[in-house]
C-alpha cells in the first residue's frame, strides 16, 4: 500500500472559484479518488492563498479588513469546490497559526544556513496611498511601442517585458498618483545556492522512471541556461500577510509562504487525526508527494519550492504535475462573451457531473490546454454519459426489479464477455495512475459500446414477452447490470455523485478490484434516475448568467475614480454592424425598484406610441423618483432577454464607470419619444 499525499495550487482569496480553476480541482480529485479506490492511502489538502496586495486592497475597497474578506471567500470556496464533489481531505487557509509558524522557522533555517541576503532596491512608490505599488499595480505606456494602458512587468500590445520604472507616465492604479522611486531594503533568497540539487531533482537517477513532464524539464533547463537570479521574498508594510521574525514592517512576499500553506495544512490535520507529519514531509520521508498545478505557476513550484524545501531540511516532492488552461469555444474565458463562468453559476444551471466527465475526456498527461467547446459539451454529455452508460442499466434494470424480485442470475450467459470488461481493469489503471484521463474515457465508451451492442442483439424487450423464456431473460438482464457495474466502477473516480446513486442501486460499495468477480445471485435496489440529459437551453442560461455575473462583478472590483475608470476602447466594428443598433428616444414613464435585485431598476419606456419593459442596473446613480418623466437613449431593437426578475424589452444608455457615478443619456427637450437618434 502506498502512502500518497496531494496537492492542488491554493486559489487566491480575493475571487471566485471559476471553470479555470475547475480543470486542476477536478484533475487532482480524480487522481486522489482513483488511488483510495485502489486502496492506497491518498491524502488530499488544499488551501485558500490568503495574503498579498490585491487582497489587502480589496478588503480595503469593500470597507472590511482583509480577515472579514477572506472568511468569506473561504466559505464560498468551500462551498463551490463540495458543489463539484472535490473531496479535500482539509481545506484551510494560509493565514493560519500553523503557516505562521512554519513560514518562520524555515526563513531562520534558511538564514542560519546563509542562504538569505539584504540588499537595498529602489521600487515604484505611491506618494498619496503611502505604498510601494506590485508591477501589477502600475500603468502607463510601454516603453517600446507607446501602446498606453499597460501595466507594469510586460506590454499586451508589442509583448515586451521592462521594469516598472520604465514605463512612461506612469500612475498607480490604486490611486491614479504618479509614482516616485523609492529606496527600501528588501531580502533576498539566493536560490542559485540549489541549483545542483534542483537539478538532481528533476533528472531521475539511472534506474529509476522519469516523474516530471518532459515539457516542463525542457522549460527548466531553459531557465537554468538563463541562469538563476536571487528571489526577492519581502515586501514593505503596508502588507496583508505574516511580518518577517527579524524584521518589523517587513513582510513575506505571498509566493514566499503560499506553498508553505500545503503543509500548514497538512500539519492541522495531522492534528485532527492523529497523523504524523514528519512521515510525509521529514528528509527522510518515505511517503509520496505531488503538487497539481497550471502552467502559469510552474516556476515557483520547481525552482523557489524545491529549494527552499532543501534549504530547511524538508523532503522534496515526488512530482510536480503540470496542467494546460482551459479556454471556452475556443479562446480565453471572455467577460463580454460570457464565457468567463463562475463555479457557482455552472452549478446553479447544470449537473456539475457533465463536466467533471468533460473534463476528463479532455485531459491528458501533457502541458496542454484544454477546450471547453459547449456544443461538442452537450452532444458528449448526452451520447456517452446519459445515452449510453446509464441506459444500460436503465435498459435491463426493469426486469430484474419487476420480474425476478430485484435478484441477479446465478450465472452469466457470456462469462467471456464479462472478463474482457473486468480484464479492463489494469490498463484503465495505467492510464489513470499516468493522468491519461481522456484516453481511459475512450476505453471505457468503447465498452460501453460492446455493452449496448450485447442488449441490442440480445433483445431482452422480445424474450420479455415469451414467458418460456424466463430463464434467458434473466441472464441476459443479470450480464447487462454486471457490465454497467464495471462501467461504474471504472467511471467512479470521475463521476462519484452519479456512481453513488448506482452503488445504493447495485447495493454494494464499489473498489478497484470489485470488478474482479460478477455480482450473482446478488439482490439489488430499484433504479433510480441516475443523470438528465443536458438542455441546451441550460447551456444558453449558464451564458446569460455568467455575463450578468461580470456585470455585478465589475462593479465592485473597478475604482470609481481616477484615470482608471475609464474602460480601453474595444476592438472595432464594421459600420454595417453599427447601422443594425437602432437607437431611440424614449421618455421613462415610470421606475419602480425590483423586490430582490440590487443593481437593477425596472422602467417603463413610451416610445413614441410604444411600450417597454427595461431593467436597467442604474439604481446605484439613482431612485425612480429621479428618472420619472425624463428622457433618455435606448438601443430599441436588442432582442428581448428573459432575466431572473423578467423579460428586458431593450437597453438604455448610460456612462460612467459605475457605483454612483453613472449618468443615463439626456437628450436635449426638443427630442420627442421614438425619434430616431443618429
Ligand atoms: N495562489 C496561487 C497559487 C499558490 S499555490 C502555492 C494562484 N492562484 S489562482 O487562483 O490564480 O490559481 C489557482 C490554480 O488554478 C493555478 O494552478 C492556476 O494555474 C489554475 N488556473 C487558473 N485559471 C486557469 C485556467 N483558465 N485554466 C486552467 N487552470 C487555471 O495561482
Ligand atoms: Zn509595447
Amino acid at each position: 500500500m502506498r502512502n500518497i499525499l496531494i496537492t492542488s495550487a491554493l486559489p487566491y482569496a480575493n475571487g471566485p472559484i471559476h471553470l479555470g480553476h475547475l480543470v486542476e480541482y477536478i484533475q487532482t480529485d480524480i487522481w486522489a479518488r482513483f488511488q483510495r479506490m485502489r486502496g492506497h492511502t491518498c491524502y488530499y489538502v488544499c488551501a485558500d492563498d490568503a495574503h498579498g496586495t490585491p487582497i489587502m486592497l480589496r478588503a480595503q475597497q469593500e470597507g472590511i479588513t482583509p480577515e472579514q474578506l477572506i472568511a468569506k471567500v473561504a466559505e464560498e470556496h468551500k462551498a463551490d469546490f463540495a458543489g463539484f464533489a472535490v473531496g479535500f481531505d482539509n481545506y484551510y487557509s494560509t493565514h493560519s497559526q500553523e503557516n505562521r509558524e512554519i513560514a518562520q522557522s524555515i526563513y531562520l533555517a534558511l538564514r542560519d544556513a546563509g542562504h538569505i541576503e539584504r540588499r537595498i532596491i529602489s521600487q515604484l512608490f505611491d506618494p498619496e496611498k503611502q505604498m510601494f505599488l506590485p508591477d501589477r499595480f502600475v500603468k502607463g505606456s510601454c516603453p517600446r511601442c507607446g501602446a498606453e494602458d499597460q501595466y507594469g512587468d510586460n506590454c499586451e500590445v508589442c509583448g515586451a517585458t521592462y521594469d516598472a520604472s520604465e514605463l512612461k507616465n506612469p500612475r498607480s492604479v490604486v490611486s491614479g498618483a504618479t509614482p516616485v522611486e523609492k529606496e527600501s531594503e528588501h531580502f533576498f533568497f539566493k536560490l542559485a545556492d540549489f541549483e545542483q540539487s534542483i537539478r538532481d531533482w528533476i533528472h531521475p537517477k539511472a534506474g529509476e522512471a522519469a516523474h516530471m513532464q518532459p515539457e516542463v524539464v525542457n522549460k527548466m533547463d531553459e531557465w537554468f541556461s538563463a541562469g538563476l537570479q536571487d528571489w526577492d521574498i519581502s515586501r514593505d508594510a503596508p502588507y496583508f500577510g505574516f511580518e518577517i521574525p527579524d524584521a518589523p514592517g517587513k513582510y513575506f512576499y505571498v509566493w514566499m509562504d503560499a506553498p508553505m500553506g500545503y503543509m500548514a495544512s497538512f500539519k492541522h490535520f495531522c492534528a485532527q487525526k492523529g497523523l504524523n507529519f514528519d512521515d510525509f514531509w521529514g528528509a527522510n520521508s518515505q511517503a509520496e508527494l505531488y503538487h497539481f498545478i497550471g502552467k502559469d505557476i510552474m516556476r515557483f513550484h520547481t525552482f523557489f519550492w524545491p529549494a527552499v524545501l532543501e534549504g530547511a531540511g524538508y523532503r522534496k516532492p515526488n512530482a510536480v504535475y503540470v496542467h494546460g488552461f482551459l479556454t471556452v469555444n475556443g479562446a480565453k474565458m471572455s467577460k463580454s462573451r460570457g464565457t468567463f463562468i463562475k463555479a457557482r453559476t455552472f452549478l446553479d444551471h447544470l449537473n456539475p457531473e457533465y463536466l467533471r466527465y468533460y473534463i476528463a475526456g479532455k485531459l491528458n498527461n501533457r502541458v496542454e490546454d484544454i477546450d471547453l467547446n459547449l456544443e461538442d459539451f452537450v452532444a458528449r454529455v448526452n451520447a456517452d454519459l446519459v445515452g449510453k452508460v446509464i441506459n444500460i442499466g436503465s435498459r435491463c434494470a426493469g426486469f430484474i426489479n419487476k420480474r425476478f424480485d430485484n435478484r441477479l442470475a446465478d450465472k452469466l450467459p457470456e462469462p467471456q464477455l464479462y472478463q474482457e470488461f473486468a480484464d479492463a481493469a489494469d490498463s484503465l489503471a495505467q492510464l489513470f495512475e499516468n493522468r491519461e484521463y481522456s484516453r481511459a474515457v475512450r476505453d471505457i465508451m468503447a465498452l460501453a459500446d460492446k455493452a449496448n451492442q450485447y442488449i441490442d442483439t440480445a433483445q431482452p424487450w422480445v424474450i420479455a414477452k415469451q414467458s418460456e423464456r424466463d430463464g434467458e431473460l434473466h441472464a441476459v438482464c443479470s450480464q447487462g447490470i454486471n457490465l454497467f457495474r464495471v462501467l461504474m466502477a471504472y467511471l467512479k473516480p470521475i463521476i462519484p455523485t452519479t456512481v453513488q446513486k448506482a452503488e445504493e442501486f447495485l447495493n454494494e460499495t464499489l473498489q478497484w478490484r470489485s470488478v474482479q468477480s460478477p455480482l450473482l445471485g446478488h439482490t439489488i435496489a430499484k433504479f433510480s434516475h441516475m443523470m438528465q440529459r443536458v438542455e441546451q437551453s441550460n447551456v444558453d442560461a449558464l451564458l446569460e448568467a455568467s455575463k450578468e455575473d461580470i456585470k455585478t462583478m465589475q462593479e465592485s472590483s473597478k475604482p470609481t475614480s481616477g484615470p482608471l475608470a475609464t474602460d480601453p476602447i474595444a476592438d472595432t466594428i464594421a459600420f454595417e454592424d453599427f447601422a443594425k443598433v437602432d437607437l431611440r428616444i424614449a421618455r421613462i414613464v415610470k421606475a419602480d425598484h425590483v423586490e430582490g435585485a440590487e443593481k437593477l431598476l425596472q422602467l417603463t419606456l413610451d416610445l413614441g406610441g410604444e411600450t417597454r419593459n427595461v431593467f436597467a442596473g442604474i439604481k446605484s446613480a439613482y431612485s425612480p423618483e429621479q428618472l420619472q418623466g425624463k428622457l433618455t437613449v435606448m438601443v430599441a431593437n436588442l432582442a428581448p432577454r428573459k432575466m431572473r426578475f423578467g423579460v428586458s424589452e431593450g437597453m438604455v444608455l448610460a456612462a460612467g464607470p459605475g457605483g454612483k457615478d453613472l449618468w443615463i443619456l439626456n437628450p436635449d427637450d426638443g427630442a420627442q419619444p421614438g425619434m430616431k437618434v443618429k
